[in-house]
């Protein structure tokens, strides 16, 4: 098996978990960090095992000994250090959100095709046991064709999660949806296809003082249209005071599932009752507890066959981020109905 060397941008609090998930995967090893704050080499190499090498100048950490670059660093900086790791013909792997406006989206797509990498953006919960196994089974057909769904995100980021500071600004969080939110979008878009027509998009914002400081609307609510017919709602809530969820109510045409619930008349699970999944649940924002490892390992395996990133391919990833800027542009708009042809 083919071993890469991997090179950090970020040393942040989702850079620790990345790394220890790499050097967890049988196929990877991190061998490099850049970071603009002057790291201590020994202590971070001690700390996470084997010898990383910490750089300050960016030019120099790319013409490092690495074949992938991951990007843990804050979202403004994302475009910018993709395209330039691409240009450097470094695969990536890119942390959500994969940037702040469309066109820095797009730019990364163009860069990584040109240059004949490959690359992909953390929606690790896709790699988690409960999205899985919820996936099995709707490519099963339990649930026949599905017609309707519900995926959202409820998770309160206040000043107890460390990437508050930054988070609360416009530039760098954006919208509900951008910051977190993209998760559920992202998965409700693996469940219903990529063929949104249209979104009509409302937001608000909490009363309570703790969340006083975000500088955009932290909840919203999106409809999704898609061709067909079929029609999908995505919640995304990051200023409410609950346990993490990550609400998924899937309908069609043989039953229904409910998060861990489900019932299914192809194969005659009792109607009067849910028929229950014992599986791990999404139910932590904590970077500890992501299925990072699970999505890395598909990373490399894809990488090791010469085949695009099965289900976060920067490509396909690309969709959920244009459905995230039709439905932020039609929030804007006061719930305005937005095509996605009309995105420039
Ligand atoms: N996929 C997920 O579920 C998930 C979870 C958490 C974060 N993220 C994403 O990961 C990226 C980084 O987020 P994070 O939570 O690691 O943010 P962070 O604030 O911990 O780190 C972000 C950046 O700030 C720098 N930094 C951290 N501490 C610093 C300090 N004391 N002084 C100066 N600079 C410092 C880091 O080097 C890094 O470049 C973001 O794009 C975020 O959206 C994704």
């Amino acid at each position: 098996m083919k071993k890469y060397n991997v090179g950090i941008i970020g040393y942040g609090w989702a850079a620790g978990a990345h790394i220890d998930s790499l050097n967890k995967t049988p196929h990877a090893q991190v061998t490099a960090v850049f970071s603009k704050r002057k790291l201590d080499e020994a202590e971070v190499s001690a700390k996470h095992g084997g010898k990383i090498k910490c750089y300050t100048d960016f030019d120099k950490f790319l013409a490092a000994d690495i074949q992938v670059v991951d990007i843990c660093s804050m979202p403004t900086q994302h475009a910018a250090q993709a395209i330039a790791a691409a240009n450097a013909g470094k695969h990536i792997i890119l942390e959500k959100p994969m940037a702040m406006n469309l066109q820095d989206c797009r730019d990364i797509v163009k860069a990584v095709e040109k240059n004949k990498v490959k690359g992909c953006v953390c929606f690790e919960c896709k790699f988690s046991g409960q999205m899985i196994a919820t996936k099995a089974l709707v490519d099963e057909g339990l649930l026949g064709d599905l017609h309707y769904a519900e995926v959202d995100y409820y998770h309160g980021i206040g000043p107890w999660y460390g990437q508050f500071r930054w988070n609360t600004s416009k530039a760098d969080g954006g919208s509900a949806l951008l910051t977190a939110g993209c998760h559920a979008l992202d998965a409700l878009l693996m469940f219903m296809g990529k063929d949104v027509e249209s979104v009509a998009s409302f937001s608000t914002k909490s009363k309570s003082k703790i969340f006083r400081p975000y500088e955009y609307d932290t909840s919203s609510v999106t409809i999704l249209n898609f061709k067909g017919g079929k029609v999908g709602k995505c919640a995304a809530i990051v200023d409410c005071l609950q346990p993490y969820y990550f609400h998924t109510h899937l309908v069609g045409s043989h039953g229904s599932l409910l998060d861990d619930k489900f019932h299914s008349a192809k194969i005659k699970t009792d109607k009067g009752g849910w028929s229950k999944l014992n599986m791990k649940m999404l139910d932590s924002g904590d970077v500890s507890d992501h299925p990072y490892q699970m999505q890395f390992e598909a990373f490399f395996d894809a990488l090791d066959k010469g085949r695009t990133m099965p289900l976060t391919s920067l490509r396909e990833t690309l969709r959920s981020f244009e459905v995230i800027f039709a439905a932020d542009k039609s929030a804007e708009e006061g719930g305005r109905l937005v095509k996605l042809s009309e995105l420039k």
